[in-house]
């Protein structure tokens, strides 16, 4: 297996994606990745973050469009090891959960479970409806790993990229590649 496929969906939660692939550029060796935003992130970046999704550069990863259903992540022969939505928008979410694929994210997520591979959903709303609640049980049921963008405060953070990194770390621990700079838990009495 090789590859890996980040995504952002329209959902609050910009930091959390990039992030997640500036930490993936810093792994070594450096993994295969490619990316893509949905529509709706394109919107959400530049509202929080300020920034364009075609201005995006992680260098040796690949943006791809998310009109581009043809793309290699939307084959089952693509051998993807691990696909991130992060942040997951309930739209998104509930797609997958039933089936409909209207851009190369839905697909290339229903391509990750129909082949029983890894998909990392980090779902973002609050409150949650009984429809939001059901579609991410019925994920989980179909192979989905569904990790909250909830970050932990035991870890003392001092600024808003330690509750980041404190997701962005459980994200790198479930696509299989955990950072050995990382701190882990350790019981103190
Ligand atoms: C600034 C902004 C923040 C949003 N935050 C959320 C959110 O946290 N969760 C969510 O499910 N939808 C959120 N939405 C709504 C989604 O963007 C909208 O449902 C969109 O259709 C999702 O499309 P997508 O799943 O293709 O990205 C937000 C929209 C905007 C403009």
């Amino acid at each position: 297996m090789t590859g890996y496929y980040i995504t952002m969906t329209g959902a609050s939660g910009a930091p959390y994606f990039l992030r997640l692939l500036e930490r993936l550029q810093q792994l070594e060796p450096r993994p295969e990745v490619s990316f893509s935003l949905s529509d709706a992130a394109r919107r959400v970046l530049s509202d929080e973050m300020g920034q364009k999704a075609q201005d995006l550069e992680f260098p040796g990863f690949e943006q791809v469009p998310v009109k581009d259903i043809g793309a290699r992540v939307a084959s089952g022969s693509s051998l993807n090891a691990g696909m991130v939505i992060v942040p997951c928008s309930m739209s998104t979410l509930c797609a997958i959960a039933y089936g409909i694929t209207e851009n190369l994210i839905h697909r290339a997520a229903s391509v990750q479970l129909k082949e029983g591979r890894r998909l990392i959903v980090v779902p973002r709303e609050t409150p949650l409806s009984l429809i939001h609640l059901r579609a991410m049980v019925q994920l989980k049921e179909a192979g989905a790993t569904i990790l909250p963008a909830m970050p932990g405060f035991y870890h003392q953070p001092e600024s808003v990229m330690d509750l980041v990194d404190s997701v962005v770390d459980r994200i790198l621990d479930q696509l299989g590649l955990p950072d050995a700079k990382i701190q882990r838990w350790k019981e103190t009495t």
